[in-house]
């Protein structure tokens, strides 16, 4: 177990959000959240890094605060990609790994201020971002947002190589990647968790 969550309600000015969410997040695994829009998925995403609180239930996790994650509409800075790059770089004085970054082929585009950059390559200088920690849990938003087939594709063979040596929890919308990556499924629906299962139960039981 890495977190573990009871009957938790998650609400905003008295508007339910989550309701009765109960899940065991294990360690090691690659857990996939899905289902429509506003069912709540960036909230519990953001619940389970800790960066907000529950209203209401139990919940512990053996990550003592939260990770830097993938948002799904990350803070953009009036400054160059790679000062955005380096960001957390700098706040945290880590060394960084660059993989990522090269693997998409981002160096061109390093000189080039931020907010000139088209949505799928601001994407993946944020994703690159996260993978230059090296931190053995991701949290990750809708990763593929705006990524086009060939970029989508890399990210999920980068995905499943690094789902071998991680924790991955993170929200999706496509099931042919899910199903590439995705140890453990969670489908939302209004707040609630509908389905929530390991691969071969939850594809068999999935109809709607
Ligand atoms: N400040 C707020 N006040 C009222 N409702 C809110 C507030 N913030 C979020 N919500 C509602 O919470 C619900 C869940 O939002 P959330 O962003 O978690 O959905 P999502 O499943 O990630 O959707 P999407 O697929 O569009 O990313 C939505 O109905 C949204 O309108
Ligand atoms: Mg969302």
């Amino acid at each position: 177990m890495m977190i573990n969550l009871k009957n938790i309600q998650y609400q905003i000015s008295h508007k339910p959000i989550l309701q009765n969410i109960n899940l065991n997040i294990q360690e090691g695994k690659t857990t996939i959240i899905m289902g429509k829009n506003g069912s709540g998925k960036s909230t519990l995403l953001r619940l389970l890094n800790q960066i907000i609180k529950p209203s209401s239930g139990f919940f512990e996790s053996n990550l003592p605060k939260p990770v830097p994650m993938l948002f799904q509409k990350p803070l953009i800075l009036q400054n160059s990609v790679i000062y955005n790059y380096q960001i957390l770089k700098k706040i945290k004085k880590h060394q960084i790994n660059n993989t990522w970054f090269e693997k998409f082929n981002l160096l061109s585009l390093s000189n080039q201020k931020m907010n000139s950059l088209s949505e799928g390559e601001k994407q993946k200088i944020f994703i690159s971002r996260i993978m230059s920690f090296d931190q053995s849990q991701l949290f990750l938003d809708e990763p593929n947002q705006s990524l086009d087939l060939q970029s989508e594709k890399l990210l999920t063979n980068l995905l499943m190589k690094e789902k071998k040596e991680k924790t991955i929890i993170m929200t999706l919308h496509d099931f042919e990647i899910a199903k590439k990556i995705g140890d453990y499924f969670i489908y939302l629906e209004n707040g609630k968790i509908l389905l929530q299962d390991d691969y071969e139960n939850f594809f068999k039981k999935f109809s709607f």
